[in-house]
């Protein structure tokens, strides 16, 4: 069976001490709290990733919010998934909308990125979501399939199988607007019915779909408990680890 996940974005937030305080106390609260099977994920910026493989574990793990496409080469300022899976780094994101809306991202860019990550062994935590206007103009759900297609679809069966995906909608995210639980459901489900369509059902039924924007410790529980919510993908909450535990401990 697919597992649940609960993977934090800091996004640019937490100085190093911040971010070596904020993960300590996070790893602690699992191992004292959590009894159920859930996989916690945090990403970090890539100044804490070395530090914070050395104090990952099983069950707490380490993932990037971006990589390059390429493996190596003359792209100053950027990071190969190469580089990541050199310290120890196991997942990354891909297609943030930050990274859409802010550096011009493409689904074509995205696929490759997420050929990048799967070409060096990391799990990509695929994100896609609508903005506000999709929504309103009622035609989010051939958004959603697009960005899953474009950037995901290209990939066979046995590379698929290794994907998170995340749906955030654009609208929800930093903005205390959080998607009602039927409104995720509805598009977690549509998500899985399109992976069925195109990998099978038992590869639908095992990938995670993590849902993403303005999830917190209050309404965590109500989303994760749709049949086909598997998790969250948490920004703000995530930067205070008693809330991110309340997160992780809402199934
Ligand atoms: P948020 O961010 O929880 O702060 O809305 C979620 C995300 O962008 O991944």
């Amino acid at each position: 069976m697919r597992r649940k996940i609960v993977a934090g974005n800091w996004k640019m937030n937490l100085n190093y001490e911040e971010g070596l305080s904020v993960f300590s106390e996070t790893v602690n609260m699992v191992q004292d709290e959590i009894n159920q099977d859930v996989l916690t994920i945090v990403a970090a910026p890539y100044i804490h990733l070395s530090a914070l493989v050395k104090l990952a574990e099983r069950r707490v793990q380490i993932a990037a919010q971006n990589c390059h496409q390429q493996d190596a080469g003359a792209f100053t300022g950027e990071i190969s998934a190469t580089q990541l899976q050199s310290i120890g780094v196991s997942h990354v994101i891909i297609g943030h909308s930050e990274r859409r809306q802010y550096f011009g991202e493409s689904d074509e860019l995205i696929a490759k990125k997420v050929d990048a990550a799967l070409r060096n062994s990391l799990i990509p935590i695929v994100c896609i979501g609508e903005l506000l206007e999709e929504r309103n103009a009622g035609n989010y759900f051939s958004v959603i399939e697009n960005q899953l297609t474009k950037a995901t679809f290209h990939l066979p069966e046995n590379q698929f199988k290794n994907l998170i995906i995340a749906y955030e909608p654009v609208w929800a995210i930093g903005t205390g607007l959080t998607a009602t639980p039927e409104q995720a459901q509805e598009i977690h489900q549509f998500i899985r019915t399109k992976i069925a369509g195109k990998y099978g059902s038992a590869i639908a039924e095992n990938t995670s779909i993590l849902y993403g924007g303005s999830c917190n410790a209050q309404n965590a529980k109500a989303l994760f408990a749709m049949p086909d919510i598997d998790g969250g993908l948490i920004g703000g909450a995530s930067l205070k680890s008693r809330d991110f535990l309340t997160i992780i401990q809402s199934f």
